[in-house]
């Protein structure tokens, strides 16, 4: 934002101290007006280490810091606090480690480490005689700290999951406070703790920031509230920007309450409403302040107005089904490169990542290359990878490699110690790695089991060759999957996001299934391995533009 303000945000960029709302649409320049806002304090003499501001990402903060280099010059920006919440979590414990009461330096426990405590806490406590999914049972815990309960005061339920966890959490903060651990949430909830119980450690931090500025506050939970007030000096000196029409993180304990309240928990709040869109032209505003505004929930009154003016209309087609949809949007970026568009200015949006596989399909029938924002691109998925291994095994029995990835996936008894006896009987008499495997009951020192998980591999794969004859490449497939035991493995594990990943498989198989239809009597299932690998290889050249594919949530405050 090199450039000249407009009126509103001038006013919130010269704001002078108490506390102040700056609400806006998307594009309206709120980071802009946080950046210019401490460059103007630091103008009217505020020392840069007494201004604190706060993004939702590294990548944001990084970003922010990278932004006041000009404005401030490198040596002030160098002493700016300029951090996410966790970060500022960081740098306040390593200062005040001794009121954390540990005896010594605090670790910081990941997301896996914690996983790790929640295991080994249900397996000692016997709180469970099945297995669970630990990340339901630690994302509970997770959510109770954001919002400040101790275990005494989590609400009693009887689904199962909420007890576990509650019975569970207070041996976690027991079990953290041995290691001398903190995890991630209590990177801003044990600051909070401190602050609220040692009034000399809060009058200390409380005069250090002159004033403190937030992004992303529709974002913010109730713990993160709670620093902010904290810290907030007499003056409240706290600048917040946000737009509760953008709160996307309600799943993750996100309060809209803390944007759509923040006159009651600052009082006397100048509020300052940027309506100036610099991202969109006008038709894309009409139609997103049209949604918005048929939204039930409660929201700030605001419009938003397109600076860039009239431009093309908005279209809305509504097709029969995903493929089709594919097919047109392929067919339409298509058509905008053939106009002279770069494909890196072009995205497609979807709300989730699922949407995304019959577009990437069609786009690689077009050979056009895209990049997949957050998320692993279909084919490059393991579980497909897995999937694909077995077809080519049963078009191609040398083919080593495949039959190496899958020989003890699902998990069979063939460990370790047998593959590499296997593979060395395999060198001694010359024999390929699937002829070992159909000699395996002649070999002396494998285990019963591994020879009957084995013979069950051999089976399977022997009657999907011959079913090839006569049925249907698709149910082949299929059959071969459920045979092999590879649905089960991933339709009864208790962890949802396993279970999804079963849905992958199933598109595999679709698109098998649409493959044959294509090709009829010449379908082929080398034909389509060899499809797929041709895609695949040739997905491996960096195209410079690529097409962005991504979900809404993780195309946030990127410009297309
Ligand atoms: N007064 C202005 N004149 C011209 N361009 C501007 C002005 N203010 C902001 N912009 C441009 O608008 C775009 C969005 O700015 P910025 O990222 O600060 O908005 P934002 O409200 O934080 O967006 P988001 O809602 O995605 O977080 C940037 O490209 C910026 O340069
Ligand atoms: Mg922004």
């Amino acid at each position: 934002m090199g450039v000249t303000l407009n009126p509103a945000q001038r006013e919130a960029v010269e704001h002078g101290d108490g506390p102040l709302l700056v609400l806006a649409g998307a594009g309206s320049g709120k980071t802009g007006v946080i950046t210019h806002r401490i460059a103007r304090l630091c103008e009217r003499g505020t020392p840069p280490q007494a201004i604190l501001a706060v993004s939702f990402t590294n990548k944001a903060a990084a970003e922010m810091a990278e932004r006041m280099i000009p404005l401030v010059g490198r040596q002030r920006a160098e002493k700016l606090w300029l951090s996410t919440f966790h970060s500022f979590g960081v740098r306040f414990l390593n200062e005040e480690s001794r009121a954390l009461g540990y005896p010594g330096r605090f670790v910081i426990f990941d997301q896996g480490d914690a996983l790790g405590l929640v295991r080994e806490i249900v397996r000692r406590e016997g709180l469970a005689d099945r297995k669970l999914d630990l990340y339901s049972v630690h994302s509970r815990i997770s959510i109770w700290k954001n919002r400040g309960l101790s275990p005494e005061q989590v609400p009693v339920t009887d689904f199962e999951y909420d007890v576990i966890a509650r019975e569970a959490y207070g041996h976690y903060q027991a079990g953290l406070r041995n290691m001398c651990a903190v995890d991630f949430d209590d990177l801003v909830c044990a600051p909070v703790n401190i602050l609220r119980e040692r009034e000399d450690i809060r009058e200390k931090w409380r005069a250090r920031f002159r004033y403190m500025l937030v992004d992303e506050f529709q974002d913010t939970n109730r713990v993160q509230l709670d620093l902010v007030r904290l810290l907030a000096n007499d003056r409240h000196n706290v600048t917040v920007v946000g737009d509760d029409d953008q709160s996307i993180y309600g799943w993750r304990g996100a309060d809209v309450g803390n944007i759509l309240d923040f006159e009651q928990h600052f009082r006397g709040a100048k509020i300052v409403k940027l309506e100036t869109n610099y991202r969109s032209h006008t038709p894309i505003l009409v139609v997103a302040n049209e949604a918005i505004a048929r939204s039930k929930r409660k929201r700030h009154d605001k419009v938003l107005r397109a600076f860039k003016g009239p431009g093309p209309k908005v279209k809305l087609t509504t097709l029969p089904d995903a493929e089709t949809e594919a097919k047109l949007i392929a067919q339409e970026v298509r058509e905008l490169e053939n106009e002279g568009q770069r494909l890196g200015s072009i995205a497609v949006l979807y709300r989730s990542n699922l949407q995304a596989r019959p577009v990437e399909e069609q786009l690689r029938v077009q050979g056009l290359p895209y990049r997949l924002f957050g998320g692993t691109k279909l084919f490059d998925k393991k579980e497909i990878k897995d999937a694909v291994a077995y077809l080519r095994v049963v078009v191609q029995p040398r083919d080593e490699l495949s039959l190496r990835r899958i020989v003890n996936y699902p998990t069979r008894q063939i460990g370790d110690t047998t593959v590499e006896r296997l593979t060395r009987y395999g060198r001694a008499y010359d024999l390929s790695f699937m002829q070992v495997l159909e000699r395996i009951d002649r070999i002396p020192d494998v285990p019963a089991a591994a020879k009957r998980g084995t013979g069950l591999l051999l089976r399977a794969l022997e009657k999907a060759r011959h079913g090839l004859e006569s049925g249907s490449l698709e149910s082949v497939a299929r059959t071969l999957f459920t045979d092999v035991g590879l649905e089960r493995h991933f339709r009864e594990d208790p962890n949802k996001s396993t279970q999804k990943r079963w849905h992958n498989i199933e598109y595999v198989l679709r698109s098998l299934e649409r493959f044959s239809k294509r090709g009829g009597k010449k379908a082929t299932l080398a034909g389509f391995l060899t499809r797929l690998t041709l895609d695949l290889s040739g997905e491996k050249e960096v195209a410079k533009e690529q097409i962005t594919l991504s979900s809404l949530h993780a195309s946030k405050g990127l410009e297309f």
